[in-house]
């Protein structure tokens, strides 16, 4: 191998056997964790009402009349909730361009989109409800203009000012289409990506209780519990600011967050940025505001497709200018990416194209077309996963054009210092990732030649991708208690959507506090708690981690203070800066030490409790910060019915410190299937006459099941990140995805000589093109 690749260690089996297994996980696999749909809220006092919604069957015009007479009169029913008898709700702002904050529901007789939530039946149990929600509904005409895909709203297409979460739609550096034009080698690419959803298990679901004070507490699986509960607090006039001008200031505002809006949030059954800010958020509390009872939504899976969102569909243009040894002189990165009824969020599909390779002229461009369709809002590596697709497609183009290793091509053009910043990076260990990758998939003794390669009769491809993710950090609070009982209580409202986070907090919180993991407790998932930020773009760990550590630097201090000050105590006289804890005993340099329990015991009404607020500039720094990594993978293809399967699938990651090997990969192996099935299968088709998602089921909405998922390895490459934040940790959830698709396209291409553009990469395609 190039012998310019220094040596990393890597995580490997010994330390897999060491991490903590997840602390709910004895629940979950005995069926004793609880999911939203399983439980009651204690203080409902009663049984609880059920709703269910009725959606439209036509995604433009107007509701001329919705007839609730014959639901009214079935058993059960307690209510029909339309646009006619809601409650009014005032305008809210959704802090991450969901949907919800420009189109409010149950408000007017407008249609925005097919599966629009026209009425919600409210009976006492879920099959009262369901029998009585055949609700007659009357429409005007839609309007003949109206634009379900990409290729009917192109003209609607219009300059991004912002996407994603807030980043610029339009970078420029150098001179672009200059250097384009002058370069001798020229690659020039338009890709297209389907739209997909989340299918998350778990559907939307909520839960809403007024309380006889006039409170309103929610319960819901949510990405975003303080988001969900300001959109609450605005819509229901609990008197918040209308406009929230970003979210430093919003957490920066927490003091004046109103107490009387309380969100719950349990364990989630996948979420994938699906879940926050979503409309049936408010559905439940509306009806539970008209029938004074508490009351229970869940979304069909159907629903789902219409009533979530999902990632819209993408259009890109790649071109690449290089000179003959494969330098890179120009980039050029032109997206359009769908978006719909209400939302403000863009999917960034170069979010990472100003920042992967060395290249002195760069250019990404992005539009957004507004959709006749719900809003497509965040989803599993927003913007990176489709534009990485296409930017790591047309690299290898450009390797197989000028016959380079498409490896070497990546060597030649490697970012030593952030592109578009010029920043050095606060660590990347990308090389190492390479080598280890392409050494366990055998890259190195792949037949280069197109085609060349046959077992058992299957054409056999080689591809690889490289993968990055932007690590970010959200601002966050947490608060640590010390007890006297020598147990620590953790608290920030984080968000467990079966990532992990429990898990790796709680550690977090027991090494920043020298604390067996059993004497630390976390409390998330819950308004009432300290600000836990939201729960995306893989930074829970770095978000509230930060803020642990912060405050339990702080409350270790307090006790230190304490500790020498007490006469009771062997420490007492010692200086207090210069004590530690480990394993759960205060240690002076001299050894001498006492247990923490211990010394809180003697001051049992004195509890020892700190608060910290950290990443209130989102993470800024002097340096490029990242989580790197590259995807090598074997497919074979039928060389009659053109199946393609994954034989087996390499990914290697550099993210800083691991707090947790076995969650950790645990979420890269499911980033790999995800790309897999991103690269292959998965796809929400709309109907381009009436604009209704048509494989709206599990059955019919492809994911790689085991039989398309093969051989699949993460190997996890340890860094040192503590320049970049002490904790040292980077993102490291959606990465695994990043690349993968463009990794299997390449391996097709080299398989078949098949360059397919258009994901998924169907077999009906890969025919055609033959
Ligand atoms: Mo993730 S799509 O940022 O929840």
């Amino acid at each position: 191998m190039n012998p310019e690749f220094p040596t990393i260690p890597a995580v490997g089996p010994a330390q897999l056997h060491d991490a903590p297994c997840r602390l709910e996980g004895r629940d979950k696999v005995r069926g004793q964790a609880a999911y939203l749909d399983d439980f009651h809220h204690p203080a409902a006092g009663g049984p609880l009402d059920v709703a269910v919604a009725v959606t439209s069957t036509q995604a433009t015009g107007r509701v001329l009349a919705i007839d609730a007479a014959a639901a009214l009169a079935m058993p059960g029913v307690r209510l029909v909730v339309t646009h006619e008898n809601a409650p009014r709700l005032h305008q809210v702002t959704s802090l991450t361009g969901t949907e919800i904050g420009g189109l409010l529901p149950l408000q007017d007789d407008q249609l925005h989109y097919y599966g629009q939530c026209l009425a919600l039946v409210v009976a006492d149990t879920l099959a009262h409800a369901r029998a009585a929600a055949q609700v007659q509904v009357s429409y005007s005409a839609p309007v003949p203009d109206a634009a379900f895909t990409l290729a009917q709203g192109q003209a609607r297409a219009k300059d991004a000012k912002k996407v994603g979460g807030g980043d610029p739609g339009q970078v420029q550096i150098g001179h672009p289409a200059a250097a384009y034009a002058a370069a001798p080698q020229q690659v020039d690419l338009t890709f297209t990506t389907s739209p997909h959803h989340h299918h998350a298990l778990e559907p939307g679901a909520v839960l809403a209780h007024w309380t006889t004070e006039g409170g309103l507490t929610v319960q819901l699986p949510t990405q975003f519990s303080y988001g969900d509960a300001l959109i609450l607090g605005q819509a229901f006039g609990f008197g918040l600011r209308e406009r929230l001008p970003g979210f430093a200031a919003e957490a920066l505002g927490i003091s004046g967050f109103n107490r009387k809006v309380r969100v719950i949030s349990p364990l989630m059954g996948g979420s994938f940025g699906g879940k926050n800010g979503n409309t049936y958020l408010l559905l439940a509390p509306l009806a539970a505001k008209l029938t004074g009872r508490p009351v229970r939504l869940a979304l069909t899976r159907a629903q789902t497709f219409s009533l979530m969102p999902f990632r819209g569909e993408t259009q890109q243009r790649v071109r690449l200018g290089a000179d003959a040894n494969g330098r890179l002189q120009a980039l050029l990165h032109d997206a359009v990416a769908a978006t719909g009824a209400g939302g403000e969020f863009v999917e960034p599909v170069g979010e990472l194209t100003a920042k992967l390779y060395a290249v002195p002229n760069i250019l990404v461009h992005h539009q957004a077309a507004v959709l006749d369709t719900n809003a497509p809002g965040w989803m599993r590596a927003p913007g990176s996963c489709v534009g990485q697709f296409a930017v790591e497609s047309a690299l290898d183009a450009l390797a197989h054009q000028l016959g380079l290793d498409p490896l070497e091509l990546r060597l030649r053009n490697y970012a030593d210092r952030e592109p578009d910043t010029g920043k050095e990076w606060s660590s990347k260990s990308l090389t190492q990732c390479y080598q280890a990758a392409a050494e366990r998939i055998g890259w190195a003794g792949r037949d280069p030649r197109i085609g060349a390669m046959r077992e058992d009769g299957r054409l056999v491809g080689y591809g690889m991708a490289t993968s990055m993710y932007l690590t970010k950090q959200m601002p966050a609070t947490a608060r640590v208690t010390l007890h006297p009982d020598g147990r620590a209580v953790v608290q920030t409202a984080a968000h467990e959507m079966g990532q992990g986070m429990i898990t790796a907090l709680t550690q977090i919180g027991a090494e920043a506090l020298g604390l067996p993991l059993a004497a630390v407790h976390l409390d998330w998932g819950d308004t009432l708690l300290p600000y836990g930020g939201m729960s995306v773009g893989s930074t829970t760990t770095l978000t509230n981690g930060a803020a642990i550590l912060e405050a339990a630097e702080l409350v270790k201090k307090a006790l230190f203070k304490r500790v020498v000050a007490d006469k009771a105590s062997p420490l007492h006289g010692l200086s207090a800066q210069a004590l530690t804890v480990v394993d759960g005993r205060i240690t002076a340099p001299d050894g001498t030490n006492e247990a923490v329990g211990a010394a809180l015991a003697r001051h049992p009404t004195d509890l020892l409790s700190k608060e910290a607020t950290t990443g209130r500039t989102f993470g800024r720094s002097d340096y490029g910060r990242a989580a790197f990594g590259a995807q090598f993978v074997k497919v074979s293809v039928d060389p009659d019915t053109r199946h393609v399967q994954v034989e087996r699938l390499v990914g290697a990651f550099a993210a800083g410190r691991i707090i947790n090997p076995l969650t950790v990969r645990s979420q890269l192996l499911g980033g790999l299937v995800w790309g897999i099935g991103h690269a292959l299968l998965e796809e929400s088709h709309i109907d381009p006459r009436t604009g209704r998602w048509m494989n709206d089921n599990l059955a019919e909405a492809l994911v790689p099941t085991h039989a398309d998922v093969a051989d699949i390895e993460a190997i996890i490459i340890e860094e040192d990140d503590t320049r970049g934040h002490p904790l040292g940790v980077k993102g490291l959830a959606e990465i695994g995805s990043v690349g993968t698709a463009a990794a299997i396209a390449n391996a097709l291409f080299h398989a078949t000589g098949q360059r397919l553009t258009s994901l998924p990469l169907r077999i009906d395609k890969l025919l055609v093109g033959r």
